[in-house]
């Protein structure tokens, strides 16, 4: 496996592989991976024959009041992992050489943007979008793919593609659950025990979205006002939104449609988690369906 630290080694690397006709598949990561993370290179594998992967915590992603200096990292451990899966390339860049003195461009999605998250992390997604704009045009991939954990950076992403003429596909893979039903994250380290038992209050609130539309129930304050209950039945939760949208657009909808996004942030104690479904009417049983949402 090459670990490539500089960006200049990492195009020439990946200008030869594409000359040699290989197929590039990219993960991008920030790293303390887990099997979420692990299950999207499974899934690059099978439409690429090498497989890049960058750990980048992306400083301009995070607000001033986020967890930016408190990450979790595990660079060890995590090439360890991606030795195991045989990935081809691992890109791990410094922050100065993707931002170096004198940086001033940015790339702004605007109106995917602006919901959800963007809501309550300004900037976040134009974070987003820059590195990956960044990413993408330092690994040079054909395919890459992103986690229907982070739903709205997915559609972001997608956004992206087209307006920029990029010739990447891009490819969205199912939320990754612990075996009681937490999404997992990087995140998820930061709760203590007794945290940890309150954020299964996320899968629940999704699973009983299911039960309710499948019990005929499509007014969104309606399922919206038991999620808030069941959410706040909990210890140490806080909700910072519960919202039901367009899954290609994210505008609110206050009716469920025959495919509509519900998406959630929760902070439980002082870590904040994110979860969703797409509700989909006429959907026959109440696995946690991932939406196609365009994808
Ligand atoms: P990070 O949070 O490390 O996530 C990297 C990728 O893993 C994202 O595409 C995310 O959606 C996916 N992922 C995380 N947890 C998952 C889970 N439980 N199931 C499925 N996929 C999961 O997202 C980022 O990093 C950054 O914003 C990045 C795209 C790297 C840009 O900095």
């Amino acid at each position: 496996m090459n670990v490539i630290k500089t960006i200049r080694e990492m195009q020439n690397w990946s200008d030869k592989m594409r000359m040699a006709g290989h197929i590039i598949g990219f993960v991008p990561t920030m790293g303390f991976l887990h099997k979420g993370h692990l299950e999207l290179m499974r899934i690059a594998k099978q439409h690429c024959d090498t497989l890049v992967v960058s750990i980048f915590v992306n400083p301009i992603q995070f607000g001033p009041e986020e967890d930016l200096k408190t990450y979790p990292r595990d660079t060890h451990g995590d090439l360890e992992k991606l030795r195991k899966l045989h990935v081809d390339a691992v890109f791990m860049p410094q922050s100065k050489d993707m931002y170096p003195h004198g940086f001033q461009t940015e790339i702004q999605v605007k109106s995917l943007s602006q919901h959800l998250c963007g809501r309550s992390r300004p900037g976040h997604f134009t974070g987003v979008a820059t590195v990956v704009t960044k990413l993408f045009n330092i690994t040079k991939p054909h395919v890459a793919v992103f986690g229907q954990k982070d739903f709205q950076q997915l559609q972001v992403i997608r956004r992206l593609i087209i307006d920029q003429n990029m010739d990447i596909k891009i490819i969205g893979a199912p939320i990754v659950r612990e075996p009681d039903g937490l999404a997992m994250s990087s995140r998820n380290s930061y709760l203590s025990h007794e945290e940890r038992k309150s954020a299964l209050c996320l899968k629940q609130s999704i699973d009983m979205a299911h039960k309710m539309l499948k019990e005929g129930v499509i007014d969104c304050k309606a399922i919206k006002t038991k999620i808030k209950d069941l959410i706040l039945s909990y210890p140490f939760t806080q909700i910072d939104y519960i919202t039901f949208c367009n899954t290609n657009t994210l505008e609110e909808v206050d009716i469920l449609k025959d495919e509509t996004l519900l998406a959630m942030a929760v902070r439980v104690g002082k870590t904040r988690l994110i979860d969703n479904t797409v509700l989909r009417k006429n959907m026959t049983d109440q696995a946690d369906n991932q939406g196609s949402g365009g994808l």
